[in-house]
């Protein structure tokens, strides 16, 4: 054991536990209540207990109209960057807020009212901010759907949230190519058995979309024409968003947020954990589509009063290298965010920092990591380039910020490449085995966080809150189930290794390998398929199909594996960044049939794996391990 490095956050982390009512108390003040809340926390409702029941609120008019309000308004509230169309507009607290109540009008008229949901299926432009925040102003539940994601994922989005209403764009831009988004949205209302009332469109000028007439309406001449909406008062318990992740099913889960709980959390974190306050820059380098979108382009800054940047670009290509560190100097940038993909294509393009060295980054304080794990080598490598604090933190979807990280507000921990920090205030965690038990400080199993989860987590899954039960907290009571394995050593760190399911990370993109599964199984010359993630240089993991192919086949093999790559592409989406494929003979399976895919988990990351006695032909293991040896690439 070593001295504490940061006597700072154990004696924060100390009082949470022993009190937590009130340290969440205390957070709750950095949010305007309609109704303060009756009780902290209740743990007989919902799912596994609510916080801030019998309180209302509105997010939106927590995200803008106090800060105009508090003589904020003037100040730049989102600094929109695109690299795309090479211009940045600024909307200051006072414009995004007329801007957003105007459009909560136009919704109004179109219908929508509280709980009624709305997807939006948007690139990376304000408007996609604007229409999340007039939903949150009618007390309206958003659901954004990424815009990599094609039409049948977005069909399934659309038939479970039965939204009133779709917002749209006519484009996303792409380096080098436009991605038409209104033929897309078009084919999956075709799809989906839930048809939406209306559909708005934002034109952008790169492409202009054919509306329908009748259902179909404009989103400028919508907006220009509306009277601005005021902020609807909400319970604390109402859902704010839907948010669809990844399951271990072709299914995805419909992640819900409440109101009350995440604007607490998110206020709250923003200076714990980031150090930043009211008229800070703040940079999270992600997509709204995505939960760091969420919770660190828009509702997280906004909350707390900071000028949040929005960028529409790559780290990479846009123009070149150095396109991150010209975002964050240009603007000014405290802190920032990005994942280590990101870092590992910059890297790769610049290694000597030549780029970085060209701007001035003397605003920039520290740079936040999450979305998969960090390599030892690019956070050492960031660190010494930067020559400033390099934080890894760990979170989900489904919890919405950060379970373990390190906290500017109460001292950082000392760099320790590899770990993702230590929880959060809000966080109790354990490694525990299959059955529940917890391990030796030091070794592998699956993370776990004590019940109840902290304010800002996933109270139910969308209309399911038995598949909640479920996936999470029946296999371990007490204890919510996080599906990442790791370890917590004898000083407290956290590190995490991976997922223990069939969920990967490529590219910091949380995908489904059950998705693809369904999709390569749909193709007629497909017998049987397993995928898996296979390592991969720049994005982390990368998915690798193996299929056997049904008997009688004589096709050539490599025409097969271009339509199972064209396949996936047309049905989840390009995020999928679905490439390879490879025949096989058969799949390792047990004897009852099932295929042993944690052993080819195991397989493509390199171990060698036993034999397992109920295997039915153990020749297969051999083939399989040769054949991904041959595709991992050489190490570097
Ligand atoms: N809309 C439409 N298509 C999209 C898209 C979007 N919003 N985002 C990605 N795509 C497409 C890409 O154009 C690409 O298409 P292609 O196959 O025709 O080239 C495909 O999906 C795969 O994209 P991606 O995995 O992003 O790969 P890339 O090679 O374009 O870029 C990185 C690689 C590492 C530079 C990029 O993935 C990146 O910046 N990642 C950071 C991710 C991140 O911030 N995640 C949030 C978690 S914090
Ligand atoms: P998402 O729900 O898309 O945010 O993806 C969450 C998953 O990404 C987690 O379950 C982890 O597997 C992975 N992840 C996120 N942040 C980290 C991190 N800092 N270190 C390791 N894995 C991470």
């Amino acid at each position: 054991m070593q001295d504490d490095p940061s006597p700072g956050y154990t004696s924060a982390w100390r009082a949470w536990r022993e009190n937590p009512e009130a340290f969440w108390r205390d957070a709750a003040r950095l949010v305007d209540w309609v109704e303060p809340p009756a009780r902290i926390f209740d743990p007989a409702l919902g799912v596994w207990g609510q916080w801030f029941a019998g309180g209302a609120l509105n997010t939106c008019a927590n995200c803008l109209d106090r800060h105009v309000a508090a003589g904020r308004g003037a100040q730049p509230a989102l600094i929109w960057d695109s690299a795309m169309e090479g211009r940045v507009v600024v909307l200051t607290y006072a414009e995004l807020c007329a801007r957003t109540a105007r459009f909560a009008g136009a919704l109004a008229a179109l219908g929508v009212g509280r709980g009624d949901r709305v997807v939006i299926y948007m690139p990376m432009i304000p408007e996609a901010v604007i229409a999340m925040l007039a939903c949150a102003r009618l007390g309206a539940i958003h659901s954004v759907v990424f815009g990599g994601f094609a039409a049948p994922e977005l069909a399934s989005r659309i038939a479970d949230a039965r939204p009133k209403v779709v917002v749209s764009a006519s484009c996303g831009l792409e380096p080098g190519r436009t991605v038409a988004f209104k033929p897309m949205l078009d084919a999956a209302i075709a799809l989906s058995a839930h048809k939406p009332q209306a559909c708005v469109i934002f034109q952008r000028a790169a492409l202009a979309a054919d509306l329908s007439p009748g259902r179909d309406h404009d989103f400028a001449a919508l907006e220009a024409a509306a009277s601005p909406h005021p902020p609807v008062p909400v319970a604390a318990t109402d859902p704010l968003y839907i948010l669809y992740t990844s399951g271990t099913t072709g299914r995805p889960k419909g992640v819900v947020r409440d109101n009350g709980g995440h604007a607490v959390a998110l206020a709250n974190s923003m200076g714990m954990i980031y150090g930043v306050g009211a008229g800070d820059v703040y940079w999270a380098a992600s997509d709204v589509g995505w939960v760091v979108g969420h919770s660190y382009i828009v509702y997280g800054p906004l909350l707390a009063g900071c000028t949040s940047v929005m960028y529409e670009g790559k780290p990479v290509g846009t123009p070149d290298a150095g396109a991150f560190w010209r975002v964050a100097a240009q603007h000014r940038v405290k802190a920032m965010f990005t994942a280590p993909t990101a870092l590992r294509a910059i890297k790769q393009r610049d290694p000597a920092g030549r780029e970085l060295a060209r701007y001035d980054l003397s605003a920039l304080e520290a740079l936040f990591l999450a979305g998969e794990r960090c390599d030892p080598p690019t956070s050492v490598w960031i660190a010494e380039l930067l020559g400033r604090p390099v934080v890894d933190h760990w979170w989900q979807t489904e919890t919405g910020w950060t379970i373990t990280g390190g906290f500017r507000a109460l001292g950082l921990f000392p760099p320790r490449p590899g770990s993702g920090g230590k929880p959060a205030p809000g966080y109790e965690l354990a490694v525990l085995d299959e059955n529940g038990a917890p391990v030796p400080a030091g070794e592998n199993g699956g993370l776990a966080i004590r019940l109840p989860l902290p304010p800002g987590s996933a109270p139910t899954l969308w209309e399911n809150p038995e598949g909640f039960r479920r996936a999470y907290l029946a296999d371990w009571p007490g204890w919510y189930r996080t599906g990442d394995g790791g370890t917590i050593d004898a000083d407290g760190f956290v590190s995490v290794m991976g997922r223990t399911d069939d969920i990967i990370n490529v590219a910091g993109h949380r995908l489904s390998t059950g998705a693809m599964e369904e999709v390569l199984a749909a193709h007629p010359d497909v017998a049987e398929c397993a995928v898996i993630a296979v390592a991969d240089a720049v994005k982390g993991q990368a998915p690798f199909g193996l299929v056997v192919l049904k008997a009688g086949v004589a096709r050539e093999e490599s025409e097969i594996v271009r339509e199972l790559v064209a396949l996936v592409r047309e049905r989840i989406g390009p995020v999928a960044a679905f490439r390879e494929a490879q025949v096989v003979a058969r799949l390792p399976k047990t004897r009852s049939g099932k295929i042993l895919r944690a052993s080819l988990r195991r397989i493509a990351a390199g171990e060698t794996v036993p034999i397992p006695p109920t295997i039915d032909d153990p020749a297969t293991i051999d083939e399989i391990t040769a054949t991904l040896a041959a595709r991992r690439p050489a190490a570097e």
